[in-house]
């Protein structure tokens, strides 16, 4: 496949690395909003590092506390009112994937007098594509979304519990520093949920792009395979400082762009999730520990080639005796049995959530990117029948 492929988002990579905040803002800006979740980075002090680092360049600052995880609409109305009244120049961001989304489509909303929400595909098209933005830096404190370094956000509408996103250019951060010290101190049950979302990312691509990719699949095997490894050691011993930083360093690179190029990569599995998320708030990665096998199981069958591949490749079980589907179920059971190992829930019913809204998830799942039938597209594109059979193999 044709395509194109740039992501201008400077990274800087490195224990030790947040000492530099303060020069790297100073470019930028004289007067930052720091964007913030619900107080982790205060509790581990890497607030006043960063506050030490910009003090010492000369940045002011106002902080845009208590984003959220599954950022809502509302925090990012509150946070681009906030660097509206304070004059801000540079947003950082400084927290998880939710506080970077937030922080991405402030920067956004800044310069846009409508409701921010009109720049979230909420039914395919925006309403409104935003045209300017703050300059954002990112600083991340979990390996998980690749947020630090790409050009999406996704946010949440309380109201009509949508969750959605928004995907432009525009939106890519300037620089991301890059610390994975500041992810010590993530708890085992956040570490192995981001592991399962950075596998998902690369997964999504390899599973449902399109035909002959054969080095985009080497990527996209190299990061699973290597995100298995680091992120079963980052769950057992979370200050184990290689792993955090190669999980991290996984994070990044399962979703700036490159493991996609050429692959045309769609999302089912996130879409389902998000569904599921929107409305019981419930943590991405560990929502797509559950979706992730069962939706599996549905795609095998209609692709078991690609599934015999992933089950040589990144966990070497034997094709000798079986055909595509059953070496390819194999792969997907070793894979469940990964995700159990490392603290994942896999089913519905360990996160409390029952059949009742099973209709209205695949209803929400289908309405983002879908086909002229209504089909969550994917590989194979899906109808609302078929996502209420996954979630059903997934109770
Ligand atoms: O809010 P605080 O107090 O900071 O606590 C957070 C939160 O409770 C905590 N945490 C973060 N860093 C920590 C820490 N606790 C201790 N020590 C640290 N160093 O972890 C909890 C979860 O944080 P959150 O930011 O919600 O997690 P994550 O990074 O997994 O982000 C999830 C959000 O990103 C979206 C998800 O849908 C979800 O809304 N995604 C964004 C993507 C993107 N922009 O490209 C792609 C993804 O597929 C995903 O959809
Ligand atoms: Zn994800």
């Amino acid at each position: 496949m044709n395509f194109e492929f740039q992501n201008p988002t400077k990274i800087i990579f490195g224990a030790g690395s947040l000492v530099q905040l303060g020069e790297v803002v100073s470019e930028y800006g004289k007067k930052a909003m720091i964007v913030i979740g619900g107080g982790s980075v205060k509790r581990t002090g890497v607030f006043d590092k960063a506050v030490e680092s910009l003090k010492a360049e000369g940045v002011h600052y106002v902080e845009c506390a208590d984003v959220e995880p599954n950022p809502r609409i509302t925090s990012v109305v509150r946070g681009a009112q906030i660097a509206k009244d304070e004059k801000c120049d540079v947003i950082i961001a400084l927290g998880g994937g939710s506080t970077m989304d937030a922080a991405k489509v402030i920067g956004a909303a800044a310069f846009y007098d409508g409701n921010p929400w009109n720049m979230i595909l909420h039914g395919q098209e925006a309403i409104y594509v935003p045209t300017k933005t703050l300059p954002v830096i990112t600083v991340p404190t979990l390996a998980a979304t690749g947020s630090e370094a790409n050009c999406g956000a996704v946010i949440t509408n309380d109201d009509t519990k949508i969750k959605s996103f928004i995907q432009n250019p525009l939106l890519f951060p300037k620089v991301a520093i890059v610390d994975p010290e500041l992810t010590v101190s993530v708890p085992q049950d956040h570490t192995a949920y981001g592991v399962c979302d950075i596998i998902t990312h690369v997964m999504e691509g390899y599973f449902n792009g399109v035909d002959g990719t054969p080095i985009q699949d080497r990527f996209a095997e190299g990061v699973i395979i290597n995100a298995i490894e680091y992120g079963r050691k980052a769950v057992v011993d979370g200050n184990d400082l290689e792993a955090r930083g190669l999980v991290q360093w996984a994070s990044i690179v399962a979703l700036n762009g490159w493991v996609q190029a050429g692959v045309h990569m769609l999302a089912p599995m996130h879409m389902i999730e998000h569904a599921l998320s929107a409305h019981h708030d419930l943590t991405h990665g560990a929502g797509l520990a559950i979706i992730g096998p069962a939706w599996m199981r549905f795609a095998a069958r209609h692709r078991p080639e690609r599934f015999a591949q992933f089950a040589q490749r990144v966990f070497n079980l034997s094709p000798k005796g079986k055909d595509a589907l059953t070496l390819g179920m194999e792969g997907i059971e070793a894979y469940e049995a990964f995700l159990r190992e490392i603290g994942c829930p896999t089913k519905l019913t360990e996160v409390g959530i029952g059949d009742e809204l099973f209709e209205q998830y695949a209803k929400d799942a289908a309405l983002v990117v879908r086909d002229e039938e209504g089909r969550l597209l994917g590989r194979p594109p899906m109808t609302t029948k078929d996502i209420v059979e996954v979630l059903k193999s997934a109770l």
